[in-house]
């Protein structure tokens, strides 16, 4: 195998400057664990930025990747499939409420894309011509491309792409003042996160989600929640939105659907979907039988492994424990999220600690310059987050 030095100087040298590395690559995964090219183990707390929630190479995930890989990889769209209708099927199964209807992609962002093309085109049909603003949130993440990047309510990721697309206002998360003050006739949507989660996980008031369904219930405008990060059990329960006891009109799903394997959904109440009729949306990937049969095995293994609940569980032993450090390390500030999406303020700034952790065998990751941010696979155990806490710990303590 090449030596690590040079695949790190062929990273630096060959892959587009878009992102900040870390110095080590990556070559084997199990379960809560990775290895590097030097043989170091790492418990990993990052789950790749929220994905692989069933943990690396889980047994059932890799059968499905095998089996679908030897049966049938891709076809068009123009074709139905057995396990792409399964999938919808039981997606459908599990969002509760009045049945929708799945438009499979490849990404996040590609998700809500989607959601906002459908919220432009519904109200334009149900409404008028000119309502198709979608009123986001400050300190929001909703993804990189120009219409989702336009939905983000973060300059730092805007700056140098203007002109955005038009359309989209900002009001402070978690203000239902403001956000019924934004509200007005030409609001086609409402796009929030239930949890922020790049943007600093931050959980709002109870009465939050509930208040924003009753704004659009009144106004007209469709609720889209970006489940992106928070759906899959992430943060105790299979939809972030359940906590709230509300459902939204319009919902995107991504990053765990597959466990690793590129796919996004955006799924809509059914007087919603048929807004956009054949013709109207396509993307290549998206559902292919291989992927759909990922997502089939993830969704399963998930519901029949009990994680949401162990994400509960667990996040409140690593919550707990974060706060029990608090007294020891006075840079650790407010503790805050849901079950395993866990954000943790600092007093300094978190890329020293995220560094630190790793060279002592633990992968975290920031959110923002000064929060750390806990996001373990699903699977995770007692020992592995008291491993954890341990390091943090450490690390703390030799870097405060
Ligand atoms: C809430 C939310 N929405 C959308 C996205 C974009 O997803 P992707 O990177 O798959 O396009 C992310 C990514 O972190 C996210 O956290």
């Amino acid at each position: 195998m090449t030596d690590t030095r040079t695949l790190l100087e062929w990273s630096a040298r060959y892959h587009a400057n878009t992102y900040g590395r870390a110095p080590i690559c990556l070559v084997r995964g199990e379960g809560l664990r990775v290895w590097d090219s030097d043989g170091r183990e790492y418990l990993d707390f990052t789950s790749g930025l929220a994905v692989v929630a069933l943990g690396h190479c889980h047994p059932r995930v890799t059968g499905a990747i095998q089996e679908a890989a030897g049966t049938l990889l891709h076809v068009s769209n123009l074709f139905g499939t057995v396990v792409g209708s399964e999938v919808a099927a039981t997606l459908d199964r599990l969002i509760g409420g009045p049945s929708g209807r799945v438009f499979f992609c490849n990404s996040g962002a590609e998700a809500n894309e989607a959601a906002l093309k459908l919220a432009r085109k519904y109200a334009k049909e149900r409404f008028s011509s000119d309502r198709y603003e979608v009123v986001a949130t400050r300190n929001s993440f909703h993804g990189r491309t120009l219409a989702t990047l336009s939905a983000t309510g973060q300059e730092k990721y805007q700056h140098g792409f203007e002109p955005l697309v038009a359309g989209f206002k900002h009001v402070p998360y978690d203000d239902l003042g403001a956000m019924e003050r934004a509200i007005d006739s030409r609001t086609a949507a409402v796009l929030v996160e239930p949890i922020q989660g790049e943007g600093g996980v931050h959980v709002p008031d109870e009465g939050y989600l509930p208040g924003l369904r009753k704004l659009c219930d009144e106004s007209g405008a469709l609720l889209i929640v970006d489940e992106v990060q928070t759906g899959m059990g992430r943060t105790g329960t299979l939809w972030a939105y359940e906590h709230a006891g509300v459902e939204p009109d319009v919902m995107t799903v991504a990053k765990a659907l597959a466990n690793g394997v590129p796919i996004g959904a955006m799924l809509a109440r059914e007087s919603v979907a048929t807004a956009l009729g054949p013709g109207t949306h396509a993307s290549t990937f998206g559902g292919t039988p291989f992927v759909a049969s990922v997502a089939l095995a993830t969704l399963t293994t998930l519901l029949e492994e009990k994680l949401p609940e162990r994400a509960a569980r667990m996040g409140r032993r690593l919550m707990d424990g974060l706060r029990g450090l608090q007294s020891r390390h006075p840079s650790l500030g407010e503790v805050r999220g849901r079950g395993l999406l866990i954000g943790v303020e600092l007093a300094r700034p978190a890329a020293p600690l995220v560094a630190a952790c790793r060279d002592q065998g633990l992968l975290v990751h920031s959110a923002g310059e000064q929060v750390l941010r806990l996001a373990p696979p699903l699977i995770v155990d007692e020992a592995a987050c008291d491993s954890a806490l341990a390091t943090l710990d450490r690390v703390l303590g030799a870097t405060a």
